[in-house]
């Protein structure tokens, strides 16, 4: 019989022979959850996806006129679980998670933001992934002193309490696209619309500027990702000088 005490040492020959592959080495897959500020159409989501390079990968689940409520309830959360699990082997699965502009909008969507928040980060680690949060992408909305209005404190505060609840890593979005928005000023700023009168969402040209201000995040937060997401590098001087910039 086995003294007790070799246990331990074949275990760690086994692990040797086995050589599991370091969950780090694996390319990541990015599964973005959000709102129509991410979503096709209107978000920043599809250009994010387009920007992966050939050895990473990514599903853009972005919904509009989402709330993390109903987010859940429509079916596209467990698209998005499943997407997670299905990939875990060969990947790492990401799951960024943006959400605010449509929770905001009732009390009872507020009521329960933190809550849905924390039970997406601990659906998407029992999945196997990791969470990101997000903060809701800023408005193009512009006071008469030239700086853009700050109407998502709220929200963008009650992500920030979700993610220290749970210990997950988050990007302040919102005050990244503000503060890029403030430095452009509003005329250069219009020109990202989706359409007149509609300066919440981006055109395509809005949603690579901001899928770039969500690449330049992601990778202050892990640099390891930098080979698989790719940012024309006249965005990334673009955006690190605060200065306007329109795809060709
Ligand atoms: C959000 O938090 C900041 C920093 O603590 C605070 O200054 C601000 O008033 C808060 N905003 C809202 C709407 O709660
Ligand atoms: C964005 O909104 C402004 C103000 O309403 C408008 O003048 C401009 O044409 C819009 N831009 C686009 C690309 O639709």
């Amino acid at each position: 019989m086995l003294s007790s005490y070799l246990l331990p040492a074949l275990a760690l020959m086994s692990t040797a022979r086995a050589k599991p592959r370091p969950v780090r080495d694996l390319p990541p897959a990015f599964f973005l959850a959000g709102d129509s500020t991410t979503a096709p159409d209107g978000g920043w989501g599809d250009a994010f996806v387009a920007s992966l390079t050939g050895r990473s990968t990514g599903t853009n689940f972005g919904h509009s006129g989402a709330t993390t409520s109903s987010f859940r309830s429509g079916g596209d959360w467990d698209e998005l679980l499943t997407a997670v699990e299905s990939h875990k082997d060969k990947y790492r699965p990401i799951v960024t998670i943006q959400f605010g502009h449509n929770d905001q909008k009732t009390e009872e969507g507020l009521a329960v933001f933190v809550e849905n928040l924390v039970q997406f980060d601990e659906d998407v680690r029992a999945a196997g992934g990791e969470p990101i949060f997000l903060t809701s992408l800023s408005r193009r909305n512009y006071l008469d002193d030239g700086t853009v209005k700050q109407d998502l404190g709220n929200v963008v505060n009650l992500t920030i309490e979700a993610a220290e609840q749970t210990g997950a890593r988050w990007a302040n979005l919102n005050e990244a696209s503000r503060e890029y928005l403030n430095a452009i000023g509003e005329e250069d700023a219009m020109t990202y619309n989706l359409s007149e009168d509609d300066h919440t969402h981006l055109n395509d040209a809005g949603g690579v500027v901001f899928a770039g201000v969500v690449a330049q995040l992601l990778k202050g937060l892990e640099p390891s990702f930098d080979p698989y997401i790719e940012v024309d590098a006249e965005l990334v001087a673009a955006l690190e000088a605060g200065e306007y910039y329109y795809p060709a």
